[in-house]
């Protein structure tokens, strides 16, 4: 039987080698090297000042995201359970000169490998569709934050999830609540990025999560909700009818009517 985290693991390590070539501009690595922020502006604008937090990044990636954060004053720790990821990381610090320490392995083992007392997790846009249980999720998130610390995290709308675009029309194709034991699965050929290169490790397996789960995950561990925002943008184009927008973000076509494409939480764990 296919091992699921297995499986993803080899399907992120060999995104995570396109990824850093980034030869369709997707991540924007040149230009964070030249000095622009790769933040989208859903999160540039919801972060505030976090100079001389200490952060932890999950499901960091490459890094870029979380270099953006340590270029801000932060002090941050990025957690990926992919190796090929956290090795682009390393040298992308290395690279900008910027400080972060990098950490392999899976989120439900973030509190024994990289410990508590963050100020701030920090955790977006391909995130929680990649966990079987979004209860372990939060309970992970509540474990490293210090009591006052904060949670912010952004991501696909579940709503928007469920749907695919099926002859140029949006039609509900997955359930709200994808079983822990049943995951969806997939087979990518190629990668997001628009590089055409394909992919010899495409099956991968998601899980949809509802946003009460999501926000009971969080309150379930004593955090309280302190925003809760939609968005009509994604960071990726998701279905073929998207179109890219000035600031690299995709939207529905003029036309259609309005749907929340994401959602954004920010949170924080009592005293
Ligand atoms: C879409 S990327 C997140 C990108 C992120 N927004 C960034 O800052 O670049 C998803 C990441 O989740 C990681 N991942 C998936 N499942 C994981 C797990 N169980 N534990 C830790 N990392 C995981 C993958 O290796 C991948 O790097």
């Amino acid at each position: 039987m296919v091992n699921h985290v297995d499986a993803n693991r080899a399907n992120w390590d060999e995104r995570a080698d396109i990824h850093i070539e980034d030869a369709t501009g997707f991540y924007g690595v040149q230009r964070f090297l030249d000095g622009e922020d790769a933040l989208t502006p859903i999160d540039a604008a919801a972060i505030g000042d976090v100079a001389g937090l200490k952060v932890l990044h999950l499901q960091c990636h490459i890094g870029l995201d979380t270099l953006c954060l340590a270029r801000r004053g932060a002090i941050v720790t990025g957690l990926d359970f992919s190796p090929a990821a956290l090795g682009h990381a390393r040298q992308l610090a290395t690279r900008s000169g910027l400080e972060a320490r990098f950490v392999q392995g899976d989120l439900y083992d973030a509190p024994e490998l990289v410990g508590g007392g963050f100020d701030l997790v920090y955790t977006t846009w391909g995130t929680i569709t990649w966990l079987p249980d979004v209860f372990r999720w939060g309970a992970v998130v509540a474990s490293v934050l210090r009591p006052g610390g904060r949670l912010y995290f952004a991501d696909c709308h579940p709503g928007f999830a469920v749907l695919e675009e099926i002859g140029g029309r949006l039609e509900p194709t997955f359930g709200f609540r994808t079983h822990s034991s049943v995951p969806l699965e997939f087979s990518e050929t190629q990668t997001y990025t628009g590089d055409p290169r394909p992919l010899s490790n495409p099956l991968s397996f998601e899980w949809i999560h509802p946003v009460s789960d999501i926000l009971m995950a969080l309150i379930g561990q004593g955090m309280a909700i302190d925003r809760i925002s939609e968005h009509e943008a994604l960071p990726w184009r998701m279905v073929p009818m998207m179109v890219e927008g000035e600031d690299r973000m995709w939207r529905l076509p003029a036309g259609m009517p309005a749907l929340p494409l994401s959602l954004s939480v920010e949170a924080v764990k009592s005293v």
